[in-house]
Protein backbone atom coordinates (compact mmCIF):
# COMPACT_ATOMS: atom_id res chain seq x y z
CA UNK A 1 0.00 0.00 0.00
CA UNK A 2 2.83 2.80 1.27
CA UNK A 3 6.18 1.27 -0.25
CA UNK A 4 8.69 4.06 1.10
CA UNK A 5 11.82 3.23 -0.79
CA UNK A 6 15.25 4.60 0.49
CA UNK A 7 14.19 7.66 0.94
CA UNK A 8 16.53 10.17 1.75
CA UNK A 9 15.68 13.69 3.35
CA UNK A 10 18.48 16.71 3.47
CA UNK A 11 18.45 20.08 5.02
CA UNK A 12 21.04 22.75 4.01
CA UNK A 13 21.39 25.41 6.18
CA UNK A 14 24.58 28.09 5.76
CA UNK A 15 27.22 26.10 6.94
CA UNK A 16 26.63 22.34 6.42
CA UNK A 17 24.07 20.35 4.94
CA UNK A 18 21.98 17.66 7.49
CA UNK A 19 20.45 14.72 6.75
CA UNK A 20 17.21 14.32 8.82
CA UNK A 21 16.52 11.29 7.20
CA UNK A 22 18.86 9.21 6.24
CA UNK A 23 17.83 5.87 3.43
CA UNK A 24 14.83 4.85 5.13
CA UNK A 25 12.90 1.71 3.25
CA UNK A 26 9.49 0.71 5.17
CA UNK A 27 6.54 -1.31 3.51
CA UNK A 28 3.23 -0.41 5.00
CA UNK A 29 0.36 -2.96 4.13
CA UNK A 30 -3.32 -1.87 3.62
CA UNK A 31 -5.25 -2.08 6.69
CA UNK A 32 -2.07 -1.69 8.87
CA UNK A 33 -1.97 0.16 12.01
CA UNK A 34 2.15 1.07 11.86
CA UNK A 35 4.12 3.01 14.59
CA UNK A 36 7.00 5.50 13.74
CA UNK A 37 8.63 5.99 17.30
CA UNK A 38 11.81 7.36 18.26
CA UNK A 39 12.68 10.20 20.43
CA UNK A 40 12.38 14.16 19.66
CA UNK A 41 14.30 15.13 16.03
CA UNK A 42 14.90 11.55 14.85
CA UNK A 43 13.02 12.28 11.88
CA UNK A 44 9.77 10.83 11.97
CA UNK A 45 7.90 13.88 11.16
CA UNK A 46 9.84 14.76 8.51
CA UNK A 47 9.92 11.60 7.21
CA UNK A 48 5.93 10.85 7.62
CA UNK A 49 5.06 14.26 5.45
CA UNK A 50 6.78 12.46 2.52
CA UNK A 51 4.11 10.13 2.48
CA UNK A 52 1.37 13.22 1.37
CA UNK A 53 4.35 15.10 -0.05
CA UNK A 54 4.52 17.41 1.66
CA UNK A 55 8.50 17.13 2.07
CA UNK A 56 9.86 15.92 -1.40
CA UNK A 57 12.70 13.55 -0.64
CA UNK A 58 16.27 14.56 -1.90
CA UNK A 59 16.62 10.64 -3.06
CA UNK A 60 14.67 7.35 -2.68
CA UNK A 61 10.83 7.15 -4.14
CA UNK A 62 7.21 6.96 -2.07
CA UNK A 63 5.34 4.49 -3.55
CA UNK A 64 1.48 4.17 -2.92
CA UNK A 65 -0.83 1.84 -4.59
CA UNK A 66 2.11 0.29 -6.83
CA UNK A 67 2.59 3.77 -8.49
CA UNK A 68 5.70 6.06 -8.03
CA UNK A 69 4.71 9.41 -6.36
CA UNK A 70 7.68 11.10 -5.83
CA UNK A 71 7.68 13.57 -8.88
CA UNK A 72 4.03 14.12 -8.70
CA UNK A 73 2.56 17.81 -9.16
CA UNK A 74 -0.80 19.67 -10.07
CA UNK A 75 -3.96 17.13 -10.07
CA UNK A 76 -1.95 14.03 -9.99
CA UNK A 77 -0.30 15.46 -6.10
CA UNK A 78 -4.00 16.64 -5.29
CA UNK A 79 -5.31 13.31 -6.27
CA UNK A 80 -3.12 11.86 -3.97
CA UNK A 81 -3.50 14.16 -0.91
CA UNK A 82 -6.96 13.23 -1.05
CA UNK A 83 -6.55 9.75 -0.47
CA UNK A 84 -4.52 10.60 2.52
CA UNK A 85 -5.54 12.40 5.86
CA UNK A 86 -3.51 13.60 8.50
CA UNK A 87 -3.90 14.64 12.22
CA UNK A 88 -1.42 16.58 14.78
CA UNK A 89 0.07 17.29 17.59
CA UNK A 90 -1.65 20.31 18.05
CA UNK A 91 -4.27 20.06 15.78
CA UNK A 92 -4.02 22.74 13.22
CA UNK A 93 -7.90 23.49 13.37
CA UNK A 94 -9.02 26.83 12.14
CA UNK A 95 -9.98 29.24 15.35
CA UNK A 96 -12.30 31.55 13.33
CA UNK A 97 -14.30 28.62 12.20
CA UNK A 98 -16.94 26.38 14.10
CA UNK A 99 -16.56 22.58 14.56
CA UNK A 100 -18.72 21.87 11.76
CA UNK A 101 -16.97 24.67 9.37
CA UNK A 102 -13.36 22.88 10.19
CA UNK A 103 -14.51 19.31 9.42
CA UNK A 104 -16.31 20.70 6.91
CA UNK A 105 -13.23 22.05 4.84
CA UNK A 106 -11.20 19.54 3.08
CA UNK A 107 -15.23 19.03 1.62
CA UNK A 108 -15.10 22.39 0.44
CA UNK A 109 -11.77 22.54 -1.23
CA UNK A 110 -12.77 19.79 -3.28
CA UNK A 111 -16.07 20.79 -4.29
CA UNK A 112 -18.25 18.85 -2.91
CA UNK A 113 -22.14 19.41 -2.95
CA UNK A 114 -23.69 21.61 0.38
CA UNK A 115 -26.22 18.40 1.07
CA UNK A 116 -23.51 15.88 0.73
CA UNK A 117 -21.17 18.16 3.37
CA UNK A 118 -23.76 18.69 5.82
CA UNK A 119 -24.85 14.99 5.93
CA UNK A 120 -21.42 13.54 5.88
CA UNK A 121 -20.54 16.61 8.50
CA UNK A 122 -22.77 15.53 11.00
CA UNK A 123 -22.15 11.90 10.68
CA UNK A 124 -17.92 12.38 11.40
CA UNK A 125 -18.90 14.34 14.40
CA UNK A 126 -21.54 11.57 15.83
CA UNK A 127 -18.34 8.93 15.17
CA UNK A 128 -16.05 11.08 17.12
CA UNK A 129 -18.78 11.87 19.81
CA UNK A 130 -19.23 15.78 19.15
CA UNK A 131 -22.47 16.01 17.15
CA UNK A 132 -23.62 18.38 20.47
CA UNK A 133 -21.28 20.57 19.84
CA UNK A 134 -20.93 21.17 16.44
CA UNK A 135 -21.44 25.32 16.50
CA UNK A 136 -18.69 25.89 18.90
CA UNK A 137 -15.28 27.19 18.47
CA UNK A 138 -11.96 25.48 19.10
CA UNK A 139 -11.48 27.80 21.94
CA UNK A 140 -14.72 26.76 23.71
CA UNK A 141 -13.41 22.78 23.44
CA UNK A 142 -10.64 21.08 25.55
CA UNK A 143 -7.81 19.39 23.63
CA UNK A 144 -9.50 15.78 23.67
CA UNK A 145 -12.39 17.14 21.72
CA UNK A 146 -9.98 19.41 19.68
CA UNK A 147 -8.13 16.16 18.65
CA UNK A 148 -11.73 14.74 18.17
CA UNK A 149 -12.65 17.09 15.42
CA UNK A 150 -8.93 17.05 13.65
CA UNK A 151 -9.96 13.46 13.40
CA UNK A 152 -13.49 14.01 11.81
CA UNK A 153 -11.71 16.91 9.42
CA UNK A 154 -8.41 13.92 8.60
CA UNK A 155 -11.63 11.62 7.32
CA UNK A 156 -14.13 13.76 5.67
CA UNK A 157 -12.94 12.90 1.99
CA UNK A 158 -13.05 9.02 2.86
CA UNK A 159 -9.00 9.13 2.57
CA UNK A 160 -7.45 5.81 2.42
CA UNK A 161 -4.59 6.37 4.71
CA UNK A 162 -4.50 8.32 8.17
CA UNK A 163 -1.35 9.91 9.18
CA UNK A 164 -0.83 10.50 12.80
CA UNK A 165 1.72 13.14 13.73
CA UNK A 166 2.29 12.50 17.64
CA UNK A 167 -1.71 12.93 18.41
CA UNK A 168 -1.84 12.68 21.65
CA UNK A 169 1.46 14.33 22.88
CA UNK A 170 -0.27 17.48 23.79
CA UNK A 171 -2.62 14.95 26.35
CA UNK A 172 -2.74 14.34 29.30
CA UNK A 173 -3.13 10.22 29.60
CA UNK A 174 -6.39 9.85 30.08
CA UNK A 175 -7.15 12.13 27.29
CA UNK A 176 -4.93 10.22 25.41
CA UNK A 177 -6.28 6.65 26.29
CA UNK A 178 -9.75 8.07 25.19
CA UNK A 179 -8.64 9.31 21.60
CA UNK A 180 -6.25 5.81 21.12
CA UNK A 181 -9.40 4.27 21.88
CA UNK A 182 -10.87 6.33 19.21
CA UNK A 183 -8.68 5.69 16.87
CA UNK A 184 -9.16 1.80 17.13
CA UNK A 185 -12.25 1.90 16.87
CA UNK A 186 -12.30 3.73 13.86
CA UNK A 187 -9.60 1.21 12.76
CA UNK A 188 -12.46 -1.63 13.19
CA UNK A 189 -14.62 0.54 11.49
CA UNK A 190 -13.10 1.32 8.46
CA UNK A 191 -10.15 -0.98 8.13
CA UNK A 192 -8.29 2.64 6.82
CA UNK A 193 -4.47 2.11 6.65
CA UNK A 194 -2.99 4.07 9.06
CA UNK A 195 0.53 5.61 10.02
CA UNK A 196 1.07 6.72 13.67
CA UNK A 197 4.16 8.60 14.93
CA UNK A 198 4.96 9.08 18.37
CA UNK A 199 8.13 9.29 20.67
CA UNK A 200 6.52 6.60 23.12
CA UNK A 201 6.60 3.18 23.15
CA UNK A 202 3.76 2.95 25.53
CA UNK A 203 1.22 4.58 22.84
CA UNK A 204 2.90 1.86 20.16
CA UNK A 205 1.71 -1.15 22.61
CA UNK A 206 -1.16 0.47 22.94
CA UNK A 207 -2.00 1.31 19.41
CA UNK A 208 -0.07 -0.83 16.41
CA UNK A 209 0.68 -4.08 15.50
CA UNK A 210 4.05 -2.70 13.39
CA UNK A 211 6.56 -0.53 14.30
CA UNK A 212 10.02 0.87 12.76
CA UNK A 213 12.22 2.48 15.56
CA UNK A 214 13.82 5.45 14.56
CA UNK A 215 17.08 7.05 15.88
CA UNK A 216 18.83 10.44 14.15
CA UNK A 217 17.32 9.74 10.75
CA UNK A 218 17.53 6.08 10.84
CA UNK A 219 15.38 3.36 11.08
CA UNK A 220 17.58 1.13 13.53
CA UNK A 221 14.76 -2.24 13.72
CA UNK A 222 11.18 -3.14 12.68
CA UNK A 223 8.99 -5.70 12.99
CA UNK A 224 5.70 -6.93 14.59
CA UNK A 225 5.09 -4.99 17.93
CA UNK A 226 4.93 -7.85 19.81
CA UNK A 227 8.21 -9.37 18.43
CA UNK A 228 9.82 -6.03 19.22
CA UNK A 229 9.18 -6.45 22.96
CA UNK A 230 9.61 -9.66 23.35
CA UNK A 231 13.23 -9.51 21.69
CA UNK A 232 14.34 -5.46 20.66
CA UNK A 233 17.93 -6.40 19.37
CA UNK A 234 18.97 -2.58 18.96
CA UNK A 235 20.47 -1.16 21.67
CA UNK A 236 18.19 1.88 21.29
CA UNK A 237 14.98 -0.26 21.05
CA UNK A 238 16.04 -2.47 24.31
CA UNK A 239 16.17 1.30 26.43
CA UNK A 240 12.59 1.82 24.71
CA UNK A 241 11.46 -1.16 25.72
CA UNK A 242 13.17 -1.51 29.08
CA UNK A 243 11.62 1.98 30.12
CA UNK A 244 8.23 1.71 28.89
CA UNK A 245 8.03 -1.96 30.77
CA UNK A 246 9.38 -0.28 34.02
CA UNK A 247 12.05 -2.83 33.79
CA UNK A 248 14.98 -0.68 35.14
CA UNK A 249 16.43 -1.68 38.63
CA UNK A 250 18.33 0.95 40.87
CA UNK A 251 22.02 1.01 40.20
CA UNK A 252 22.33 -0.57 43.66
CA UNK A 253 20.55 -3.90 42.70
CA UNK A 254 23.34 -4.13 39.96
CA UNK A 255 26.15 -3.66 42.40
CA UNK A 256 25.22 -6.03 45.19
CA UNK A 257 23.97 -8.63 42.81
CA UNK A 258 26.02 -11.98 43.82
CA UNK A 259 24.93 -13.85 41.28
CA UNK A 260 23.63 -13.53 37.12
CA UNK A 261 21.01 -11.20 36.63
CA UNK A 262 19.18 -11.81 33.79
CA UNK A 263 15.99 -11.34 31.89
CA UNK A 264 13.72 -14.06 31.44
CA UNK A 265 10.90 -13.68 28.14
CA UNK A 266 8.20 -15.85 27.54
CA UNK A 267 5.74 -15.26 24.62
CA UNK A 268 2.61 -16.81 23.69
CA UNK A 269 1.35 -19.75 25.80
CA UNK A 270 4.82 -20.21 27.95
CA UNK A 271 3.80 -16.86 29.75
CA UNK A 272 1.58 -19.04 31.72
CA UNK A 273 3.81 -21.52 32.42
CA UNK A 274 5.79 -21.63 35.75
CA UNK A 275 9.78 -22.75 34.61
CA UNK A 276 11.01 -21.30 37.96
CA UNK A 277 10.00 -23.68 40.48
CA UNK A 278 11.41 -26.06 38.23
CA UNK A 279 14.44 -24.39 38.01
CA UNK A 280 14.27 -23.91 42.10
CA UNK A 281 13.88 -28.41 42.57
CA UNK A 282 16.11 -29.49 39.66
CA UNK A 283 19.37 -27.10 40.29
CA UNK A 284 18.81 -26.21 44.32
CA UNK A 285 18.56 -22.79 42.77
CA UNK A 286 18.96 -20.27 45.10
CA UNK A 287 16.53 -17.73 42.95
CA UNK A 288 15.69 -13.93 43.70
CA UNK A 289 13.04 -12.47 41.83
CA UNK A 290 13.56 -8.81 41.60
CA UNK A 291 10.67 -7.72 38.84
CA UNK A 292 7.84 -10.16 37.30
CA UNK A 293 5.27 -9.35 35.21
CA UNK A 294 2.63 -10.56 32.02
CA UNK A 295 2.16 -8.08 29.65
CA UNK A 296 -0.43 -8.06 26.59
CA UNK A 297 0.34 -6.92 23.67
CA UNK A 298 -1.98 -7.16 20.93
CA UNK A 299 -3.79 -9.63 23.43
CA UNK A 300 -1.01 -11.71 23.43
CA UNK A 301 0.68 -12.54 26.93
CA UNK A 302 3.90 -11.39 27.10
CA UNK A 303 6.10 -12.96 30.19
CA UNK A 304 9.06 -10.91 31.52
CA UNK A 305 10.95 -11.82 34.73
CA UNK A 306 14.16 -10.14 35.84
CA UNK A 307 15.79 -12.62 38.40
CA UNK A 308 19.48 -12.64 40.18
CA UNK A 309 20.52 -16.63 40.31
CA UNK A 310 23.14 -17.24 42.72
CA UNK A 311 24.60 -20.56 42.22
CA UNK A 312 28.12 -19.93 40.67
CA UNK A 313 29.08 -23.65 39.99
CA UNK A 314 26.09 -24.85 37.95
CA UNK A 315 24.91 -21.01 36.20
CA UNK A 316 25.70 -22.35 33.27
CA UNK A 317 23.27 -25.40 33.49
CA UNK A 318 20.58 -23.32 35.14
CA UNK A 319 20.85 -21.11 31.46
CA UNK A 320 20.94 -23.91 29.09
CA UNK A 321 17.23 -25.11 30.76
CA UNK A 322 16.05 -21.66 30.82
CA UNK A 323 16.76 -21.31 27.17
CA UNK A 324 15.27 -24.52 26.47
CA UNK A 325 11.75 -23.54 28.42
CA UNK A 326 11.70 -20.16 27.72
CA UNK A 327 11.82 -17.36 24.93
CA UNK A 328 14.98 -15.44 25.30
CA UNK A 329 17.47 -15.35 28.09
CA UNK A 330 19.84 -12.60 28.97
CA UNK A 331 22.31 -10.52 30.59
CA UNK A 332 20.20 -7.84 31.96
CA UNK A 333 21.66 -4.54 32.38
CA UNK A 334 19.01 -1.83 32.25
N1 LIG B 1 12.44 22.55 7.27
C1 LIG B 1 13.53 22.21 7.98
N2 LIG B 1 14.72 22.84 7.78
C2 LIG B 1 15.83 22.48 8.46
N3 LIG B 1 15.87 21.49 9.38
C3 LIG B 1 14.72 20.83 9.62
C4 LIG B 1 13.49 21.15 8.94
N4 LIG B 1 12.53 20.30 9.40
C5 LIG B 1 13.11 19.51 10.32
N5 LIG B 1 14.42 19.82 10.45
C6 LIG B 1 15.39 19.14 11.35
O1 LIG B 1 15.37 17.76 11.03
C7 LIG B 1 15.47 16.97 12.20
C8 LIG B 1 14.31 16.02 12.28
O2 LIG B 1 13.14 16.77 12.53
P1 LIG B 1 11.71 16.08 12.68
O3 LIG B 1 11.44 15.26 11.46
O4 LIG B 1 10.75 17.15 13.01
O5 LIG B 1 11.94 15.11 13.94
P2 LIG B 1 10.89 14.41 14.91
O6 LIG B 1 9.54 14.54 14.28
O7 LIG B 1 11.36 12.99 15.01
O8 LIG B 1 11.00 15.11 16.21
C9 LIG B 1 15.56 17.94 13.36
O9 LIG B 1 16.91 18.11 13.70
C10 LIG B 1 14.98 19.22 12.80
O10 LIG B 1 15.52 20.34 13.43
MG1 LIG C 1 7.81 15.42 15.01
Amino acid sequence: MVHIDNVSVEFHTKEHAFKAVDGVSLKIEEGEVFGIVGTSGAGKSTLLRTINLLQRPTSGAVWIDSVNVTNFTGDKLRSIRHKIGMIFQHFNLIHTKTVFDNIAFPMLISGADKEVIKARVLELATLVGLSDKIHFYPSQLSGGQKQRVGIARALANNPRILLCDEPTSALDLETTNSILELLKDIHQKIGITTIFITHEMDVIKKTCTKVAVMDKGVVVESGDVYDIFAAPKHPFTKKLVSHTLNLELPERIHKDSKGALLKIVYSGQRAEESVLSDIIHKFDADINILHGKIEYINEKPLGILIVDIKNNNNIDDIVAHLKQRTTSVEAFNG
